[in-house]
């Protein structure tokens, strides 16, 4: 695979990226300069380097078709974490954006487009949610996803492009975003904090982030790679034991804030991904046990400390 990868400097970008030079496929990252290239310093000099930002992409042309990508993943996306998720900003450069590169990629030859999409554009839902649940989603983040997959499939069908929307659900591991809750929780624990935490009832859906990087490369090495999937361990565990197995691996002793703080306006009481398709379509199957997953995090922030 001749792999054009956006977003690869970020958590999921940075895996995926690794993933994929472990076996062998040539890789090209789109870089915004300036970024923070921390995740992917170590990688650098196995890929090959684009300068480019999303709201300005037609700029790299010469340089993606240089590089002649047969398959792109398309991860960028700004605002993925923090203040700006649920802020109408969310719709500007991201949506024009991944068209503007889709149509880019198409002119450079590329025949597989696979798109990063979020549990977020279905909103909040009970049980496990498959490919055909109603998108209703309840943030910015949520409705741009969902709008930029809508229309990338149609400018991939007009473009003749295969297009593959994946909807990743919680992904975590070494490089995850400093306020998600397990780096949350990991960093307070190892600095001797006593983290304040909700009741903990909440059931979510939480996949380590090597499993995603393997799904993202199946999925394009499949023939039957098209259309959406959705990404996830498809398994749920309650935040409470995920927050103690946390504990449990750093200090048993150490106390956790259970109950100290209150759920939010809207909390996600489940999230569940089913992934029947992706077994079906890519053959993927999580391999990483939420004990290992934890364990390999806790021992990258000891390592980063
Ligand atoms: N993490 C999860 O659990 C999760 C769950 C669902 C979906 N996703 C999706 O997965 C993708 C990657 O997420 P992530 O967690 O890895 O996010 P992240 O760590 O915030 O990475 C975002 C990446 O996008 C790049 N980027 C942002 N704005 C850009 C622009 N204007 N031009 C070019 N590059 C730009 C960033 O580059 P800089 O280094 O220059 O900022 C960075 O490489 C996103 O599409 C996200 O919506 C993630």
């Amino acid at each position: 695979m001749r792999a054009l990868v956006t977003g690869a400097t970020g958590f999921v970008g940075s895996h995926l990226v690794e993933h994929l030079l472990d076996r062998g496929h040539a890789v090209a990252v789109v870089r915004r300069p300036g970024g923070d290239p921390r995740l992917l310093r170590p990688l650098l000099h196995r890929v090959v380097a684009i300068d480019g930002d999303l709201g300005g992409i037609a700029a790299s042309r010469d340089a993606i078709d240089a590089f002649r990508p047969d398959t792109t993943f398309h991860l960028a996306w700004s605002g993925v974490a923090g203040p700006g998720r649920d802020d109408a900003s969310q719709v500007e450069g991201n949506v024009s954006g991944t068209l503007e590169l889709l149509r880019v990629a198409a002119t450079a030859g590329c025949g597989t487009f696979v798109g990063l999409g979020s549990q977020a554009e279905f909103g909040p839902r009970t049980g496990a949610i498959g490919e055909d649940a109603p998108a209703d989603p309840t943030t910015w983040y949520g409705i741009a996803k969902a709008c930029t997959h809508l229309m990338a499939r149609r400018l991939a069908d007009d473009l003749g492009v295969r297009f593959a929307w994946i909807r990743l659900f919680s992904a975590y591991g070494p490089g995850d975003h400093g306020g998600a809750l397990i780096p949350t929780l990991i960093r307070s624990l190892l600095d001797g904090g006593r983290p304040s935490l909700t009741a903990g009832e909440q059931r979510w859906d939480f996949l380590y982030i090597t499993d995603a990087a393997e799904a993202l490369r199946l999925v394009a090495e499949s023939p039957d790679g098209a259309g959406p999937f959705n990404l996830g361990s498809g398994r749920v565990h309650r935040i409470a034991d995920v927050a103690a197995a946390v504990r449990d691996l750093i200090d048993p002793s150490l106390p956790l804030g259970l109950g100290e703080r209150p759920y939010g306006p809207r909390p996600i009481m489940h999230l569940q991904a089913d992934v029947g398709r992706l077994r079906e379509a890519a053959g993927w199957e999580p391999r990483t046990s939420l004990d290992e997953g934890l364990r390999r995090t806790i021992q990258w922030h000891r390592r980063a400390a």
